[in-house]
């Protein structure tokens, strides 16, 4: 059986996307930073919860323990925990904490996590990781279409820096697939529940990979239609 973990699943898209891979067979873990909310959600899907903030060193290598005590392997790691903080206020007065709150979430956070589980993941014969990024992290996206006018620095910027950083640990790490995917505008928590998708496909992107398996590509940033420009 695969073994997924899907961070920040207590709720949104990450949530979804656990609902739709257990229906396709996966063993999914739900990491959460709040234990009631995370194992609350994970006795709704009939998931299995892991505590897991990704901006805490200590938490992720308990959730990587537990995981590694439990099942000794990680299939698809799913980096999708995320957020906007500062998102309401104009980009001009974001403060360097905005910034780094942002951060540490989205972009170190996955840095935390994945070095965590890389142990795991060598003792699969398939590892996949998915890291969530963002079309507002497109340089194409934002120059060349009428995204441009959202002003969402910390944010817009984390989510290049995360695509990029799928790139680089393809390149340095070919016995596993790191791949981004742009979920599309998908109403959830982070943006006022606003968007004209629904959460399944919010989440076309991110489970066709997580079927993948060793069929998987690596190196790409897709959406439910194709692939993203850079
Ligand atoms: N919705 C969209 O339109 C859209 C579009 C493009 C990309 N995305 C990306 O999709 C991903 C999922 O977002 P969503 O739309 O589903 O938003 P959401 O409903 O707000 O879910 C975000 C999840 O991340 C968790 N999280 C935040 N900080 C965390 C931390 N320090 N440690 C662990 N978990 C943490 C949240 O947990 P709490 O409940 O504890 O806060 C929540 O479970 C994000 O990476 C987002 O940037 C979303």
């Amino acid at each position: 059986m695969t073994n997924t973990l899907i961070t920040g699943a207590n709720k949104g898209l990450g949530f979804a996307a656990a609902r739709r891979l257990i229906a396709a067979g996966h063993n999914v873990w739900i990491g959460a930073r709040d234990p009631e909310r995370g194992q609350a959600a994970a006795t709704a899907l009939g998931a299995r919860f892991v505590p897991l903030d990704v901006t805490d060193d200590a938490s992720v290598g308990g959730a990587a323990e537990l995981v590694r005590e439990k099942v000794g392997r990680l299939d698809v790691l799913i980096n999708n925990a995320g957020i906007n903080a500062g998102g309401s206020v104009p980009g001009t007065d974001m403060t360097f904490e905005d910034f780094r709150a942002v951060f540490d979430v989205n972009v170190f956070g996955v840095v935390r996590v994945t070095h965590a589980f890389l142990p795991l993941l060598r003792a699969s014969e398939a590892p996949s990781v998915i890291n969530v990024s963002s079309g507002l992290g497109s340089f194409h996206q934002m120059t060349e279409t009428e995204w441009g006018k959202w002003v969402v620095p910390a944010y817009s910027a984390s989510k290049s820096a995360l695509t990029m950083l799928t790139i680089q640990y393809a390149n340095a790490l070919p016995g596993i697939r790191f791949n981004a995917v742009d979920p599309g505008w998908t109403p959830t928590d982070t943006n006022g529940n606003t968007g004209p998708q629904t959460v399944e496909e919010g989440t076309d992107a991110v489970v066709r990979l997580a079927a993948m398996g060793v069929g998987a590509p690596t190196a790409t940033f897709t959406d439910r239609r194709g692939t993203v420009p850079w």
